[in-house]
Order: structure tokens, then C-alpha cells, then sequence
């Protein structure tokens, strides 16, 4: 079931629940890190019998995870502001909201465990989002977030994996273009590398953080990459950020199994609330 609260739209959200592709994309973005989602996630300790927050669930697999691994005795609340894709999950300790992390309620102090994925970049005010975060953890209680890694000097770095090397450049472009794209809207394509000062400075203790990217290969087979670049198309163009020949040359490449890139720098970030706090 998924219960509704008073929802404000949020408008620097660069990519939409309802298009075509959306679900695979999503799919394909959970393929790409929900293995190291759980490791990190099993290593604070997560369990039977645990309370725990996924806020932005998207396709759902952390959710779905995070309720089988709770148990009976445990709950489960998976937020997004459109949370199409986990209806019908049919896991009785599951609970889904439609639910803007700016806007909406949260249990202060209801959870052992909040964790979001990809989420905090996009919102307008990341530091507000965060205190929401912080706030909805019980005195003890973990929170786990993960945010990506492309804009500014990390686009040059990720570009310099890319084989072959003479689509280094190219590959360049693409991330800068995708990273203004998110720029424009009011998201943050760098928010990942700001992580552990933002746990920091929320006075959360035993802070930690690691940055992984998988090496992915091209191929026909649709990829998270360029499908993201598909949905994205429209505004690349109408910003001024790509041509059409560029997009036929990314399109190209992608297709190709030859080619190896590395997926945008992901940046897991752990922090615990004080025992005696709140
Ligand atoms: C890039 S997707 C990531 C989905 C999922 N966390 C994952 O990593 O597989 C971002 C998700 O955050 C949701 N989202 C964006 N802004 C939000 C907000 N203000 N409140 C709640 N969810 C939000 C989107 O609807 C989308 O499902």
C-alpha cells in the first residue's frame, strides 16, 4: 500500500518517474551498486528487528532487501516523491510514502537505520535534507548515505579511464555536459565528495567513507549511462550542451563492446547519531 502525505513538488528532480524507461534505468543503477549498498549496510549492523528509512526508493531493491533482512520484527518506510515502482512489493513490513524529503514529515527519532542513495544531490537544499536525515535517526542510530562523484575535476579523472584513449576527450564532454545539466536544475553532480564534512558538521560520530566505481563495458545492451544520456537528451540539446553529432558519436561508442568506461565516482558515507543526543 502507499500512503500520501501533503506533497510540494520538487522541481530540481533532472529525471522523471514516468518516462518509458525510467524502471530500467533504475534497474540498471541497482545492478550497478546495490551489492555494495548491502555490504555497507550489513557492516553498520543492520538486522531483525530493525526500524529502518530508505528515502528517494526509486526502483525499490534496497527496500525490498532492507524488509527481508529486518524480518517480522522489523519495519521497513520507503519514501520517494513518486513511488510508483514499489507497488504491490507485498512485504507486510514494507510501508511506502509518497513523500518530498524537504517538505514532508518524518518520525523524529523513529529509526535505527536511514539510509538514501543518490537522493540529497538532487534536492534543492541539501543542508535542510540532511538535518530531516539526521533527525529521523533514534539516539545510536546509523545513517548511510550515498551520493555520486562527476562534476568539476571528477569528470576530467573519470574521463581518463575511458577505453579506448582517443575517446578520452570525448568522454570528457560527456560528463561535464551531464554534470551542467544537473548544475542548471539546482542539483549538485559533486555532492558526493562533500559527504563526510556534512556528517561531520551534523555531529555525527564514528564517521566513515569509502569511493568506488565499477568499470563497466559497452555493448548493445542498454546501460545506466546511456539511458541516462537518452532521458537527458532533450535538455543537452536545448542548453547548448551537446550537438546531435556528439550524441550520435556517445551513441556509438556505448554500443560498442570494446569500449570500457568507469561509472561515476560513488561516495558511501556512514555516521552515527549520539547515544545521548535528542
Ligand atoms: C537517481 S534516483 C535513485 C533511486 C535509488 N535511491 C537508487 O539509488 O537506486 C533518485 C530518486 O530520488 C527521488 N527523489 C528526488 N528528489 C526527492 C525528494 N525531494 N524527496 C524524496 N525523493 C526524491 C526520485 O524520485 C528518485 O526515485
Amino acid at each position: 500500500m502507499v500512503t500520501t502525505t501533503q506533497t510540494n513538488a520538487n522541481d530540481t528532480y533532472v529525471f522523471d518517474q514516468a518516462w518509458q524507461r525510467e524502471l530500467e534505468r533504475l534497474r540498471l543503477l541497482e545492478a550497478l551498486f546495490d551489492p555494495a549498498s548491502r555490504r555497507y549496510l550489513a557492516a553498520v549492523g543492520v538486522g531483525p528487528g530493525w526500524r529502518c528509512l530508505e528515502v528517494g526508493c526509486g526502483a525499490g531493491g534496497v527496500a525490498l532487501w532492507l524488509a527481508d533482512r529486518v524480518g517480522p520484527e522489523g519495519g521497513v518506510v520507503a519514501t520517494d516523491l513518486d513511488p510508483r515502482f514499489l507497488e504491490g512489493h507485498g512485504r507486510p513490513n514494507l510501508e511506502v510514502r509518497r513523500h518530498d524529503l524537504l517538505s514532508d514529515p518524518l518520525e523524529p527519532g523513529g529509526f535505527d537505520l536511514v539510509h538514501a542513495r543518490a537522493v540529497v544531490m538532487h534536492v534543492a537544499d541539501r543542508e535542510r535534507a540532511l538535518a530531516h536525515l539526521v533527525a529521523a535517526l533514534k539516539p545510536g542510530g546509523w545513517l548511510v548515505l550515498e551520493d555520486v562523484h562527476f562534476g568539476g575535476a571528477a569528470a576530467a579523472l573519470l574521463a581518463r579511464y575511458t577505453v579506448s584513449a582517443a575517446e578520452v576527450p570525448a568522454w570528457e564532454r560527456l560528463w561535464r555536459a551531464a554534470a551542467a545539466v544537473f548544475v542548471a536544475a539546482g542539483a549538485d553532480p559533486s555532492f558526493g565528495e562533500r559527504l563526510p564534512a556534512a556528517l561531520l558538521g551534523a555531529g555525527l560520530e564514528e564517521v566513515g567513507a569509502e569511493v568506488h566505481a565499477p568499470l563497466v563495458a559497452g555493448g548493445p545492451a542498454a546501460g545506466f549511462i546511456p539511458l541516462s544520456v537518452e532521458h537527458l537528451r532533450p535538455r543537452l540539446l536545448a542548453l547548448g550542451l551537446a550537438t546531435e553529432a556528439e550524441l550520435e558519436h556517445w551513441r556509438r561508442v556505448f554500443a560498442d563492446p570494446s569500449t570500457r568506461y568507469l561509472m561515476l565516482l560513488m561516495v558511501t558515507a556512514w555516521g552515527r547519531r549520539g547515544r545521548t543526543s535528542g
